[in-house]
């Protein structure tokens, strides 16, 4: 997703584009309402950001004031939602971080290729945004050709990818990219992987099969039962506060399989008590080292 409503956080631009302007109480208070709902850090150097993202959601609503405007979110599920969802940063692009890719590649998939049980591979884009991130671990597991693909013919290989905000996830879904997003990927894997559409790709069957894109909060309840061979939760405890990290950080390892792999963003690092039970495999990349909880 790269559009101006979704780019990156940054705080430092001038305030305004006119309209109402935005108190420090009432940035407080919307900063209390991220905390709640996704437990999302709003430090104040965000105020900008804050101004500009939420102008568009009292101007749909015809609100004159942000004060109105958070009185009207706090009433209404809908536009708490929207509110939310207006402040997620959602960028990312197809094989970012492409280590982590070669380790899925030349480390992880070995060892399931030769699993003599069978079992059943399932892997988890957790903060998914809208797709490039599953979509590459697909292409990934798939290889840049149907002859590499065969380990998987009849293997149980589920791709989990979440996010909080709905727009993402519907992207997601969908598996459409403009042209332009997909330059990031190899044009082997385009070739095998991607089936051109108008102004861009959709990805071909075979890997959209293997993804089911659903909205989850982080800190809510995780419905799945089953544990995973490998988690990607990359870019996305940045944006959390130390307490908040160290509870996911945990909460996430208790979902990988004894042995399986968490990779996290280039800027992350593990800060919890989770740290113990696991063991650095490479950059930003995590094997878990202690039993079945
Ligand atoms: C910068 S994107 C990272 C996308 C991808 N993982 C990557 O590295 O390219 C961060 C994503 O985390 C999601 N996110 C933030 N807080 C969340 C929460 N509490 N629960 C679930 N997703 C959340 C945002 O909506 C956003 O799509």
């Amino acid at each position: 997703m790269t559009s101006a409503a979704l780019a990156p956080m940054s705080g430092n631009s001038l305030l305004s584009d006119g309209g109402p302007a935005l108190g420090d109480s009432e940035f407080a208070a919307i900063a209390r309402i991220m905390m709640a709902e996704a437990r999302i850090h709003l430090p104040p150097t965000k105020k900008v950001l804050v101004h500009s993202r939420l102008s568009r959601r009292l101007r749909d609503n015809g609100l004159k004031s942000f004060k109105d405007y958070i009185d009207f979110a706090q009433r209404d599920a809908e536009e708490l939602r929207l509110l939310v969802t207006a402040l997620t940063t959602n960028h990312t692009h197809f094989f970012r971080e492409s280590h982590h890719f070669d380790h899925l590649r030349d480390v992880l998939m070995p060892q399931l290729q030769r699993d003599p049980a069978r079992a059943p591979v399932r892997m988890w884009s957790a903060g998914c945004s809208s797709g490039e991130e599953v979509y590459t671990l697909a292409m990934t597991l798939l290889g840049t050709d149907r002859a590499q693909s065969e380990w998987m013919r009849g293997r149980d290989v589920r791709l989990l990818a979440t996010d909080i905000s709905e727009p993402v996830v519907r992207a997601a879904a969908e598996g459409f990219y403009a042209e332009s997003i997909t330059e990031g990927v190899p044009e082997a894997y385009r070739r095998a992987w991607m089936v051109r559409e108008g102004a861009g790709y959709r990805m071909a069957d075979t890997a959209r099969a293997l993804v089911s894109a659903k909205v989850l909060n982080l800190f809510g309840d995780w419905p799945m039962k089953q544990r995973y061979d490998a988690i990607f939760c990359r870019n996305v405890m940045i944006y959390f506060d130390d307490t908040a990290k160290s509870e996911l950080e945990a909460r996430l390892v208790d979902m990988l399989k004894p042995g399986g792999f968490l990779y996290i963003g280039h800027s992350e690092r593990l800060i919890g008590p989770a740290a113990e039970r696991m063991r650095s495999r490479g950059n930003t990349i995590y094997q878990r080292t202690d039993g079945a909880s």
